[in-house]
């Protein structure tokens, strides 16, 4: 199985998904059996690493982002992703754009499909650093409910 997180620059939020994802999912045992990546919908920071602000963040929550790098989203990703989860609903109306007519990935919002009191993470990226923890605070709660639903759709 897999999984593809989605935000604009893919250098704050969908890294730092990414990263929370993979670290819960070794927790759970479950790491081999379901792989994580993260992109943008803007091109702007290709193969760049994650914002220094991001990477800091995590890694006083103990999430490594150092060796993740930037890629934009592409119409294959459809084919080769079981789900694909936007960040805020700008991301989701550019994924639906791209998104092929026949494809096999699910695309969703990810904070509105795991029940959270707000739909969208925030961007963070021209905030102050509590936009960087706020970001870490959503992310980790949403990714807690969706290693259940990938238990139970191993
Ligand atoms: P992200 O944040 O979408 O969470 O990676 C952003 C990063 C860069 C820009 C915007 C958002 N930018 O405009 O360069």
């Amino acid at each position: 199985m897999r999984v593809l997180f989605v935000c604009l620059g893919n250098i704050c939020r969908s890294p730092t998904a990414e990263g929370v994802l993979r670290h819960k999912l070794r927790e759970a045992g479950l790491a081999g059996q379901i792989e994580v990546a993260s992109a943008g919908t803007g091109d702007w920071h290709v193969g760049k690493a994650a914002d220094k602000r991001s990477q800091a963040a995590a890694k006083l929550r103990g999430y490594d982002l150092s060796a993740q790098r930037a890629r934009l989203v592409s119409r294959a990703d459809f084919a080769t992703c079981d789900l694909i989860l936007a960040m805020d609903n700008s991301n989701l109306r550019n994924l639906k754009a791209l998104q092929p007519a026949k494809g096999k990935a699910e695309l969703d919002l990810f904070l509105r499909r795991y029940a959270s009191d707000v739909d969208e993470v925030p961007d963070p990226y021209y905030d102050g650093d509590q936009g960087f923890e706020q970001v870490l605070d959503l992310i980790e709660r949403a990714s807690d409910l969706l290693v259940i639903e990938l238990k139970g759709r191993l």
